[in-house]
């Protein structure tokens, strides 16, 4: 289990090095990130190195024990870089140049930024493989975080071969694109322009594109550091950081170049439902790469400096907080930042060493999280226990965002929504990209899966078939992987197993606009219950399946609502709108009672509690503000103690070891 943080030695004096490495020990600090941002120390000049520095801090961190996460330094260009290049500067969609200034200002398909960021790179790899000190290397950092898209003269030239590459003949693209609409045709590759700013909105087709493009781009700098270091016979581990459900990276492909994932998680203090966001990310990280532990990368111990209003974790937030990623697989809990600045554009962020000192709450706090993890068994790194999958894809997601749907569809917030009513019935959860073999689940659910490719729709049908149950809603299966209608309809590559067909989309106002049931949101009655819904009630056609729900209100008055087909040894629900998240819980506790499936606690399920699995361990944490009794048998870590339920405080954490079912 490691535990640091983020260090910045390059803002100190040699004389605190020392001090920091004592206060470390007295922390529990077995690792740190070096070099995130010391481009400019370690390169004051192009062809100029400074490594004295480095070799210092990291000999001293050696001798103490403390492993080091060694970034490539390539996040923040130093400013000889974009004096001498300035074309390596990014840009907005309106063609604006990003300035020098902050941080994260280079085009990411930039020749000159990929060539210093290479030489700079190299020279470390070369110098730093070897060293005894580093455990793991951490490339860039939160890779796109800021500016998602770059609309730059770089970026466009390196879309145009992304294409080439992609269709290899421009009528493929014409075709794939359907650009004969707006009299778009392409005669070359170098007419297709990037989605700049325009008159009106651009081709769906165009955008989901650019946004796969954009994903590729910024993964392709990863493998080339990545690659430079292993060349030079580096053999740690290699990561970067994530940033949970981050919408400009398809954390799915990045998932299979990085060695290790490790993730960047701020749940917003003043959100008493965060702690349901932050199961979610961490859920997501845990299912990247299945059964193999991943790492909190940054965290803040109090308050954080991006909102508006930077609320402070309250006491025993930051551990409680930590538990929960533990419970979902992490083996490392590291913080943005060891120190505290004292100048700069994040002085105010929290730290493991607060400006206040060590006589902090903040401190104590860190000492004691120290000892905790420190004190905590080798924990299986899985299985989670999940039968129930959720799909998360992040072209869908795409595909869903374009401002040329029906209604807006929140396919983030949707999915979220599914997951925080299984999380609030201790239901374990996977998320899953749909494509691959689901046959260990007794339900999935795939909500507004807006694009669905051949290969997706041929393994949910093979999943019903074996005798699955699939759960999908509104708005899903409308468009290819080229973000088109497929022939004869909607809800064609699915349609076999759903036994259903969509005829109309039936968009509702958005919520909230005080426009009154039936049109911003819609009642669904069923045997269970009725359904709130909302975004939109569509008309469906039956075509094999049954009915179990129809809309009470609306314009859809009396149709189906929800419906259940028999295909092959299992079924598949369709439901012809969004559910709001009383309706995802009604419907999880209708199915998981059907499917057999147990929740993680035995009894009535306990308001802001978290649960979850490694293997046969079982974490508990309590994120509300009350004291809660919750039902389990086993043993307590804590105590060795055998216990049939456990009392918690408010953001206080049990890991309880069962004998219960590890699947
Ligand atoms: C992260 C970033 C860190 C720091 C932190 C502050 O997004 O990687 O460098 O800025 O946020 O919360």
């Amino acid at each position: 289990m490691h535990y640091g943080g983020d260090y910045y030695p390059e803002q100190w004096d040699p004389a605190i090095w020392r001090e920091d490495i004592e206060r470390m020990q007295e922390a529990g600090v077995t690792m740190v990130t070096v070099g995130v941002f010391a481009w400019a120390r370690i390169q004051p000049r192009e062809g100029e190195f400074d490594w004295r520095w480095l070799d210092e801090v990291l000999d001293l961190l050696h001798d103490a024990g403390i492993a080091v996460d060694l970034a490539t330094a390539t996040a923040s260009p130093p400013p000889w870089a974009t004096t001498a290049y300035p074309q390596m500067l990014p840009r907005d969609h309106e063609g604006v140049v990003y300035s020098p200034g902050s941080r994260q200002h280079y085009a990411p398909t930039s020749p000159d930024y990929r060539r210093l960021a290479a030489d700079l790179v190299t020279v470390m790899a070369a110098r730093y493989a070897q060293h005894p000190a580093v455990q793991m290397w951490h490339v860039n950092n939160e890779y796109g975080c800021h500016l998602h898209y770059d609309y730059s003269e770089n970026a466009e030239r390196a879309f145009r071969r992304w294409l080439e590459a992609k269709y290899r003949d421009i009528d493929t693209l014409n075709s794939a694109w359907g650009t004969v609409f707006w009299s778009q045709s392409f005669g070359s590759f170098d007419d297709v322009p990037l989605p700049r700013r325009a008159p009106y909105i651009h081709n769906p087709a165009a955008e989901l594109d650019f946004r796969r493009f954009t994903s590729d781009a910024l993964l392709e700098l990863f493998v080339m550091e990545r690659d430079i270091l292993r060349d030079a016979g580096a053999t740690q581990p290699i990561t970067t950081n994530f940033m949970g459900a981050f919408p400009a990276a398809d954390y799915w492909r990045w998932a299979q170049e990085v060695d290790i994932i490790s993730d960047d998680t701020y749940p917003d203090p003043n959100d008493p439902a965060a702690y349901l966001d932050s199961a979610f990310t961490r859920d997501l990280m845990r299912s990247l790469r299945p059964g193999q532990p991943w790492l909190v990368m940054e965290q803040a111990t109090e308050a954080a400096n991006s909102r508006l209003t930077n609320a402070p974790k309250a006491p025993g937030q930051a551990e409680a907080l930590s538990m929960q990623s533990v419970g979902r697989g992490a083996d490392g809990i590291l913080f943005f930042q060891w120190r505290q600045s004292r100048r700069g554009a994040e002085k105010f962020h929290s730290a493991m060493l607060p400006h206040a000192g060590t006589d902090t709450r903040i401190w104590r706090e860190v000492v004691h999280l120290g000892e905790t993890l420190r004190s905590l068994p080798e924990l299986p790194a899985g299985p989670s226990g999940a039968r129930i999958a959720l799909v998360f894809r992040w072209d869908s997601w795409w595909a869903s965002s374009s401002p040329d749907l029906p209604t807006i569809v929140d396919y983030e917030r949707h999915v979220r929504t599914w997951h925080g009513a299984a999380q609030q019935l201790h239901l374990p959860v996977d998320l899953v990209r749909g494509d691959e073999d689901l046959s260990r689940y007794d339900l999935v659910i795939a909500p507004s899966l807006f694009l669905v490719d051949d290969r997706t729709a041929a393994a949910l049908q093979r999943y019903v078939e074996a005798g699955g149950h699939l759960v999908v809603t509104a708005f899903s299966d409308v468009v290819d992987a080229d973000c088109a209608f497929r022939d004869g309809g909607f809800t064609v590559a699915l349609r076999e197993v759903l036994g259903v067909e969509t005829l109309e989309f039936g968009a509702l106002v958005p919520a909230g606009g005080g426009h009154g049931p039936g049109l911003d949101a819609v009642t669904v009655r069923t045997p269970f219950g009725d359904l709130g819904g909302h975004t939109a009630a569509e008309v469906i056609r039956l075509r094999g399946a049954e009915v179990i729900g129809r809309f009470v209100d609306g314009r859809e008055a009396g149709a189906p609502a929800l419906t259940r087909h028999a295909f092959g040894d299992g079924h598949a629900d369709y439901l012809a709108t969004i559910p709001d998240a009383p309706a995802a819980r009604a419907i999880l506790e209708s199915l998981s009672e059907h499917r057999a499936i147990a929740p993680l606690l035995e009894g009535e399920p306990v308001s802001f509690v978290d649960v979850s699995r490694r293997g046969d361990h079982v974490t508990i944490v309590n994120h509300g503000v009350t004291d809660v009794e919750v039902p389990i048998s086993g043993t307590d870590i804590s105590t060795g103690q055998p216990v049939t339920q456990v009392r918690l405080q408010p953001f206080e954490w049990a890991i309880i070891r069962t004998e219960g079912e590890t699947r």
